[in-house]
This record gives C-alpha cells, sequence and structure tokens, in this order.
C-alpha cells in the first residue's frame, strides 16, 4: 500500500479484517518491519484517540515517532497559491510539505474541513498537498470528508460482535450545538456500503450527505422507525451538506439524542460512536454506560486498524 485515505485503498475487506484479528493477537510478530522507519504525523486539529492509537500502532511495529501540532510552535502556514505572503502566515504549505518529507519515511495527516470552501473540502486540498509534494506515503488520520482509520475500526468492530452474517447498522444523526464535519458520516458509509450490510441512515430534513457517500444505503427521516430491528446503531452528529447550509448547524432537535427509549426498539442493538461524545446530547448516560455499548473496544480497535495501515505501508517500501 503506498497512500490510505478511504476504503479503496485496503483492498478486500473481509482479508483486512483477517489481518486485523491476526495482528491484535499479535501485537509486536512485527516489529522488524519499523526498525530504523519514521512516522511523522502532523496534526492541525485536535485528537486524543487518533494520536494515542496511531503513536502505540508505530511503536508496536518498532518505528521511530514524531509528532507535530502545526498549530502548537509550528509556523503558521499558508495554503494557497499565489497568495502575496504578508500577513501572519510567514511558511508555504509548498515548502513545509517536503520539508517534512525529509525527517520520515511514512507521514500521517490530520486536517478537518475548514467549512470555507466546499469545493476545497470535498477536494482534499490540504491532504493531497501532502500526497503530490512529501514524497513519503501518506495516510489520512481524518481529513476533510472522510475518517478511514475510524472506519476500519468500526468495522473490525462490528465484525467482532455481530451474530448474524448481514446485521442491520443503523447510523443516526444526532444533535450537537456545534458545526461538525461529514467526514466520520461519510466514511462510515463508505465502509458500510462495501461491507454489504443492510445498512440505514436515518436524520432529519436538511443533513442529507452528499450522494456518493450514502451509495446504496437506505435513507430513512423517521428514526424510531429506522431503529427497529437494529443489530448496532451508530450516532454521529453532522453538519448540513447542502449548499446553501455547507458547514451550519440547522436544528438541535434533542428529540433524536438515543436514548434508552430509543434503543428498545432495536433487536437489543449494540451502541456506538467514535468518540468525542457530548453525553445528554447525542446519547444518554444510561445507554453509552449499558452493556451493550462498544465505545471503549471501538476505540481500542483503533490501534488495530492503524497497525494493518502502517504494516502495510511499510511491507510496500
Ligand atoms: N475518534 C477520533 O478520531 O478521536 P480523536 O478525535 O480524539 O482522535
Amino acid at each position: 500500500m503506498r497512500h490510505f485515505t478511504n476504503v479503496n485503498d485496503i483492498g478486500d475487506l473481509r482479508e483486512a479484517v483477517k489481518e486485523a484479528l491476526e495482528v491484535k493477537n499479535n501485537r509486536f510478530g512485527y516489529k522488524h518491519l519499523g526498525q530504523d522507519k519514521t512516522l511523522l504525523m502532523i496534526f492541525f486539529n485536535s485528537s486524543l484517540r487518533t494520536r494515542l492509537s496511531t503513536q502505540k500502532a508505530a511503536m508496536n511495529l518498532g518505528m521511530n515517532t514524531i509528532v507535530l501540532d502545526v498549530n502548537q510552535g509550528a509556523w503558521k502556514l499558508e495554503t494557497e497559491r499565489g497568495v502575496i505572503m504578508d500577513g501572519d502566515k510567514p511558511e508555504h504549505l509548498l515548502e513545509a510539505v517536503p520539508v517534512m518529507g525529509c525527517y520520515c519515511d511514512v507521514i500521517g495527516v490530520r486536517s478537518f474541513a475548514r467549512f470555507e470552501s466546499k469545493e476545497d473540502d470535498y477536494n482534499e486540498k490540504i491532504l493531497n498537498q501532502f500526497i503530490e509534494h512529501s514524497g513519503r506515503p501518506v495516510f489520512s488520520m481524518e481529513a476533510a470528508t472522510r475518517h478511514p482509520l475510524q472506519s476500519f475500526a468500526d468495522l473490525i468492530t462490528i465484525e467482532e460482535n455481530k451474530t448474524k452474517e448481514r446485521p442491520k447498522v443503523v447510523m443516526t444523526w444526532a444533535p450537537h450545538p456545534k458545526s461538525l464535519p461529514q467526514a466520520v458520516p461519510n466514511s462510515f458509509a463508505e465502509w458500510m456500503n462495501a461491507a454489504g450490510y443492510d445498512f440505514v441512515i436515518t436524520h432529519p430534513e436538511g443533513y442529507e450527505l452528499d450522494p456518493k457517500f450514502v451509495g446504496n444505503a437506505r435513507v430513512e427521516y423517521d428514526q424510531d422507525k429506522a431503529l427497529e430491528g437494529a443489530d448496532f446503531v451508530y450516532a454521529k452528529n453532522w453538519s448540513a451538506y447542502a449548499d446553501p447550509n455547507y458547514g451550519k448547524v440547522i436544528n438541535m432537535d434533542r428529540g433524536w439524542t438515543v436514548t434508552a427509549e430509543k434503543m428498545a426498539l432495536t433487536n437489543n442493538a449494540k451502541f456506538m460512536h467514535c468518540l468525542p461524545v457530548r453525553r445528554n446530547m447525542i446519547v444518554s448516560d444510561d445507554v453509552i454506560e449499558s452493556a451493550n455499548s462498544l465505545v471503549i473496544p471501538e476505540a481500542a480497535n483503533r490501534e488495530i486498524s492503524a497497525q494493518v495501515v502502517l504494516k502495510r505501508i511499510l511491507e510496500g517500501l
């Protein structure tokens, strides 16, 4: 594998999950792959899970790691070509990226949607500049439109916990006070469609996702109806995708919070969320603390998804 930015880069999903379960049982069995290799992790945005799990995965593989929080201590970066740089940004991404590439063998990038330009966000302007100009394999640690390491961990978690070959998986929008990107729901939809599950997306009107990611999923505007018979409930907030409301919160209807009453409509479903989660906005305390909540094993599988991706990149060097 050279780069990892979406579900197509991982190839056959059955093989990927099989490899993930092997790695999970033998985390330190591939240490030779990363010897004398350096991973550079670049964060344009905050992180807890991605930062820790990816660093741990790299260490399991024997790699050295460098972490750079671009907004804490690095020069402010200009990202637009053609700008007269007489403002507060002393360095251009077009120099910074190849320089970063000089100090490492593999680069992970976290760069969320900025909501300044839908076109720039959906063209993955920042991530693609790393792919084009760093000279190194690049993997997404959540970009503007996708969070593939999270979705891979979600897939592993569903495969470990499913009790039927083709479970019903429901992704439900839930309320949140701030504008959040569509990366996690886009990506989850992309991976669930590729896995071939019975996949339903439910959200209030106005929160329709890019049809490219919705794919073959059934869209149901009645949350209660969508939850009927669900085996897995994946809660997530996202802001509006459609113009003219791109990136905006258009309602915060707390009737969409995932509560015990909502979970009672399901087939004793497991509850999932990528975290961080706002309790009693997205999900009630009792649901996230219940025996059916998978949020902690799901986060634990972030180490495994990152390790499979890094392993495959190292095998390709
Ligand atoms: N789920 C996830 O990516 O968590 P962080 O934002 O804390 O990395």
